[in-house]
């Protein structure tokens, strides 16, 4: 088939992870004689030195006429200033809210021999295999007004949360289908019991429930969700939850699978596009040194067969060859070995030789 993919490598890691990723996209194409035509832009701190901007308009325009997009990492110390009027996340955001990716996939399981590199008790993670399921366009990030004022003699600071129905029925109805691909079991994590928008999250998550009777449902606080991940994480199988909590669960989920670095994420909307990316920030402290793990960019590589592209077959050989490749004992640094990033990624494609 032919595809045109957009590679954001963005800042730090992001390069280094992002061309493993195109390495193996490369070597699926040429093994199963696809042919992915790739465009490379500029997104984050890197788009605001070279153009003043964290999301160039000819950056969105080369993704709008795109069939994939895999995005690499945005930020770093240079532009953290909470004075600074503009950031790089700015650009992941608008990114994320002009091609309308309400749903955000991050899946986390235990992997191959990796449960002794998780903090956590080996018999905790083991069975761990979840989807969180994050709203990726409302809530906190994207709610206004939004400002900071001097107010009574000091600076005051407003963010605000707001959800509509539909916003909210989309997601959560995205989550009960995948539900029905997996454990048939969805957990809904909200803050009802404070939350103005928490409460029209439980109204409207019930109400898509009554249209899957055969799948389980349950509503959890985020709080003791937060802790029901660290006690009894295997129990969960699909988590949907908003915007915020989805980010700071997310990471939260990652320390069951033995690093954050071997995290995938899918942005989707209503059609075949999306945004992939590892869900590993840019790490400015290892970036360019050559020992990021590639692992979480190269299993977003196979989301975007997945999903963007309907190439299961090869999304499959993909995750089989990660997952060969850890049985071996192929370790990058975060994962307590040697490896480094390019070496993993040729460890990778080794791997698919076979399977392809
Ligand atoms: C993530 C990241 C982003 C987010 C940042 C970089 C804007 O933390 O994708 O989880 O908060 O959504
Ligand atoms: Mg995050």
């Amino acid at each position: 088939m032919d595809a045109k993919i957009v590679l954001l490598p963005g800042d730090g890691i992001g390069l280094e992870v992002v061309s493993q990723g195109h390495r193996v996209l490369e070597a699926v194409a040429e093994r199963k004689g696809h042919s992915f035509e790739f465009e490379e832009h500029l997104i984050g701190g890197c788009a605001m030195d070279q153009v003043g901007d964290p999301f160039p308009p000819d950056s969105l325009e080369a993704c709008q006429n795109s069939d994939a997009v895999l995005l690499g990492a945005v930020g770093g110390p240079q532009w953290d200033d909470p004075q600074a009027p503009v950031r790089p996340e700015q650009g992941l955001l608008r990114l994320r809210q002009e091609l309308c990716l309400y749903a955000n996939l991050r899946p986390v399981h235990a992997f191959p021999g990796l449960s002794g590199s998780s903090p956590l008790k080996p018999e905790k993670v083991e069975d761990v295999d979840m989807l969180i399921v994050r709203e990726l366009t409302g809530g906190l990030y994207f709610g206004k007004p939004r400002y900071r004022e001097q107010h009574q003699g000091q600076l005051r600071a407003v963010d605000t949360m707001v959800y509509t129905e539909s916003e909210i029925r989309r997601v959560v109805r995205l989550a009960f289908q995948l539900a029905r691909g997996r454990r048939r079991k969805v957990t809904s994590v909200d803050k009802a019991n404070i939350l103005e928008c928490s409460r029209l999250w439980r109204l409207v998550a019930n109400e898509v429930a009554r249209d899957f009777p055969d799948v389980e449902f349950e509503h959890q606080l985020v709080d003791s969700a937060a802790m029901r991940l660290i006690v009894s994480a295997s129990s969960i199988d699909v988590l949907v939850t908003s915007n915020m909590f989805g980010d700071i669960l997310s990471d939260e989920a990652s320390v069951l699978s033995g690093s954050l670095g071997m995290i995938p994420s899918a942005s989707l909307g209503e059609g075949k596009l999306g945004v992939y990316e590892p869900i590993h920030g840019s790490a400015p402290d290892i970036a360019g040194k050559g020992i990021a793990n590639p692992l979480g960019a190269i299993l977003s590589v196979a989301m975007l067969l997945r999903h963007s592209l309907g190439l299961e077959d090869g999304a499959k050989a993909v995750e089989e060859a990660v997952a060969a490749v850890l049985s071996s004992g192929g370790r990058t640094k975060d994962l307590g070995g040697d490896l480094s990033t390019s070496e993993m990624g040729d460890a990778v494609i080794g791997q698919l030789d076979t399977l392809l």
